[in-house]
């Protein structure tokens, strides 16, 4: 299965930029192989978002600037409000009335926990609900945001199988000499899945000081949750210390073999500037590490389930193909 194989992918909301990066300059963003351009009316204004293809002669709204709080294309100076409406046809005479028909068709786009989010398809799903991520008690970091030449599936996929961790991650936070799962249940309500799982994970130095743990293994549980179809939760809790480290990652689809990736987490510790950069360059260093090893894998995502070895610790990604199945035949019903 590809992206594009299942519409229903398209009415959820997906990450393009950080807020700060979405301002009154015009800037280009590509979702399920098509390309978009997002913009603020004002500096700090709430940003709009359209088909980055002018109506008129096809030319790149991306490439255009913002007047007036609306976006004008380089081309021939048409203006198009934040609805995607033409209100302005310079080279005409102002009496002649702009065609109704003269229009972009624009997209739902907002912002929540510092970035903007887009949907390309019918908005009938939620933002995703991500309780710590504006908790007071915790703190957001942002981690990355990159494009990887790997599907969107593989990388949610990738975050859900918990069994990786001690051989993917053998230099970096895993212990391929304690590679066995503690016994887990898989709960599934609608779309959504839940499980949790402890294993031994490594802590080298530099863990030592983020984690506040001594000892070079430490005992963790993933509380794990598929929150929607590209977008992953999990709850990593330090059986030493208590400490919460919730890892975000979303897969927005570029198009059927790409994916913006982005990552970012809260933490109960509420960590000091220095050391919050320190956590997040080691957890950059592990996503290096699935990057590398996803960006090899074939894109199209298996569903069925007859297709590959399903074994005892492979209960979560065996219900993912399942999810998916569903939301390519159902096309998105509950
Ligand atoms: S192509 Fe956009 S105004 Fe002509
Ligand atoms: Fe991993």
């Amino acid at each position: 299965m590809l992206v594009s194989d299942v519409p229903a992918l398209r009415d959820y909301w997906y990450p393009i930029a950080y807020e700060g990066e979405v301002s009154p300059e015009p800037r280009s963003f590509r979702m399920f192989g098509e390309q978009y351009v997002v913009w603020r009316p004002a500096e700090g204004a709430a940003p709009h978002a359209s088909l980055d293809e002018c109506p008129h002669r096809s030319s790149r709204l991306s490439q255009g600037w913002v007047a007036d709080g609306c976006i004008v294309c380089p081309y021939h100076g048409w203006r198009f409000d934040g609805d995607g409406a033409c209100v302005e046809i310079p080279a005409n005479d102002p009496d002649l009335p702009v065609p109704s028909r003269a229009r972009v068709q624009s997209v739902a786009v907002t912002e929540r926990y510092g970035l903007v989010w887009a949907c390309v398809g019918e908005p009938s799903n939620d933002l995703p609900y991500l309780p710590e991520a504006e908790a007071e008690d915790y703190v957001l970091i942002h981690e990355l945001m990159e494009e990887w030449s790997a599907s969107a599936p593989r990388i949610i996929d990738n975050a859900l199988d918990v069994s990786h961790v001690a051989w993917v991650h053998k230099d970096s936070v895993g212990s391929a000499a304690n590679p066995r799962l503690s016994d887990f249940t898989v709960e599934r309500e609608g779309y959504v899945l839940r499980f949790s799982v402890s294993y031994v994970a490594a802590v080298n130095e530099q863990q030592k000081q983020n984690l506040g743990i001594t000892s070079d293994l430490t005992r963790r549980t993933t509380h794990a949750e598929l929150v929607q179809p590209l977008i992953f939760r999990g709850v990593l809790e330090y059986e030493e210390n208590g400490l919460r480290h919730v890892l975000y990652k979303t897969a927005t689809p570029v198009d059927d073999g790409t994916t913006l990736f982005c990552q970012f987490i809260a933490r109960s510790d509420r960590p000091s500037p220095e050391i919050r950069e320190q956590i997040a360059e080691v957890d950059r260093i592990v996503q290096s590490e699935d990057k590398r090893l996803l960006e090899a894998v074939n894109p199209d995502f298996p569903i069925d389930v007859t297709s590959e070895l399903h074994t005892r610790s492979d209960r979560m990604t065996l219900e993912y193909r399942r999810v998916l199945g569903d939301l390519a035949a159902t096309g998105g019903a509950s």
